[in-house]
C-alpha cells in the first residue's frame, strides 16, 4: 500500500484522556474508514472506541462486545454509523465477517476493529492502525505538564499510522501534536 503517515507516540495517561483522544480522532473519520486497534487485554481499545462513538454522535453505549462479534451503532445525526468489531473469536477472518450480514453498509460506516490484525485488512483500501502500549517503568514515560508522574498503571502510549493516500494530508500529525 503506497504511503503512510505515523504520529509520534502520544502519551495518554488516564482513561478519560483515552476517550478524549477517541473524540478528537472521530472528527477526522469518514464513511468507509477502517480503524484497527492493537493492544493487549485491557490496553484501552474499547475505551478509545467509546470516545470515537461519542465523537461521531452514535446511538448506544460502546461496550466490550462479549457475545457478539460486531455491533452497529447508528448515527443520531445523519453521519456514518459506527461498526464496532471484536475479532478475537473471528476465526474465519473476513469471510466470516461478511457472513455476519450486518444491517449496514461498511463503505457507509466507520468500522473499528479490536484484535483484527491479519484478519480484516482487506475490508478497505486504506486503514488507520492504532497501537496502544502500556508505558512501563521508566522506559520513555513522560511526566505531565506539572511535572507530576501519572498513575503508573494508567500510562499508555498510542501510535497512529495511516496507510494509503487517505491519510497523507497531515491531519494525523496535527492531531498527535495537538494532543499533548
Ligand atoms: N490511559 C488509559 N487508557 C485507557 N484505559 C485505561 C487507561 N488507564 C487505565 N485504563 C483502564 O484500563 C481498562 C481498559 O479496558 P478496555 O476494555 O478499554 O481495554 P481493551 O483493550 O478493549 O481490552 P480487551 O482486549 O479485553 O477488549 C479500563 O478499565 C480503563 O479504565
Ligand atoms: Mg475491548
Amino acid at each position: 500500500m503506497p504511503g503512510h503517515a505515523t504520529t509520534a507516540g502520544i502519551a495518554v495517561d488516564a482513561p478519560e484522556r483515552m476517550r478524549d483522544l477517541g473524540r478528537e480522532l472521530a472528527a477526522l473519520l469518514r464513511p468507509g474508514d477502517l480503524v484497527m486497534l492493537t493492544g493487549e487485554l485491557g490496553a484501552g481499545k474499547t475505551t478509545l472506541t467509546r470516545g470515537i462513538g461519542e465523537g461521531l454522535g452514535v446511538r448506544g453505549a460502546v461496550t466490550s462486545p462479549t457475545f457478539v462479534i460486531a455491533r452497529v451503532h447508528p448515527s443520531l445525526s445523519g453521519g456514518p454509523a459506527l461498526v464496532h468489531v471484536d475479532a478475537y473469536r473471528l476465526d474465519g477472518g473476513l469471510d466470516e465477517m461478511e457472513d455476519l450480514d450486518l444491517d449496514v453498509s461498511l463503505p457507509d460506516s466507520v468500522v473499528v476493529v479490536e484484535w483484527g490484525d491479519d484478519k480484516v485488512e482487506e475490508l478497505s483500501d486504506t486503514r488507520l492502525h492504532v497501537v496502544i502500549e502500556r508505558a512501563t517503568g521508566d522506559a520513555g514515560g513522560t511526566a505531565g505538564a506539572a511535572g507530576v508522574a501519572p498513575e503508573e498503571d494508567e500510562r499508555r502510549r498510542v501510535t497512529l499510522t495511516g496507510y494509503g493516500q487517505r491519510w497523507t494530508d497531515g491531519a494525523l500529525t496535527a492531531l498527535g501534536a495537538a494532543f499533548a
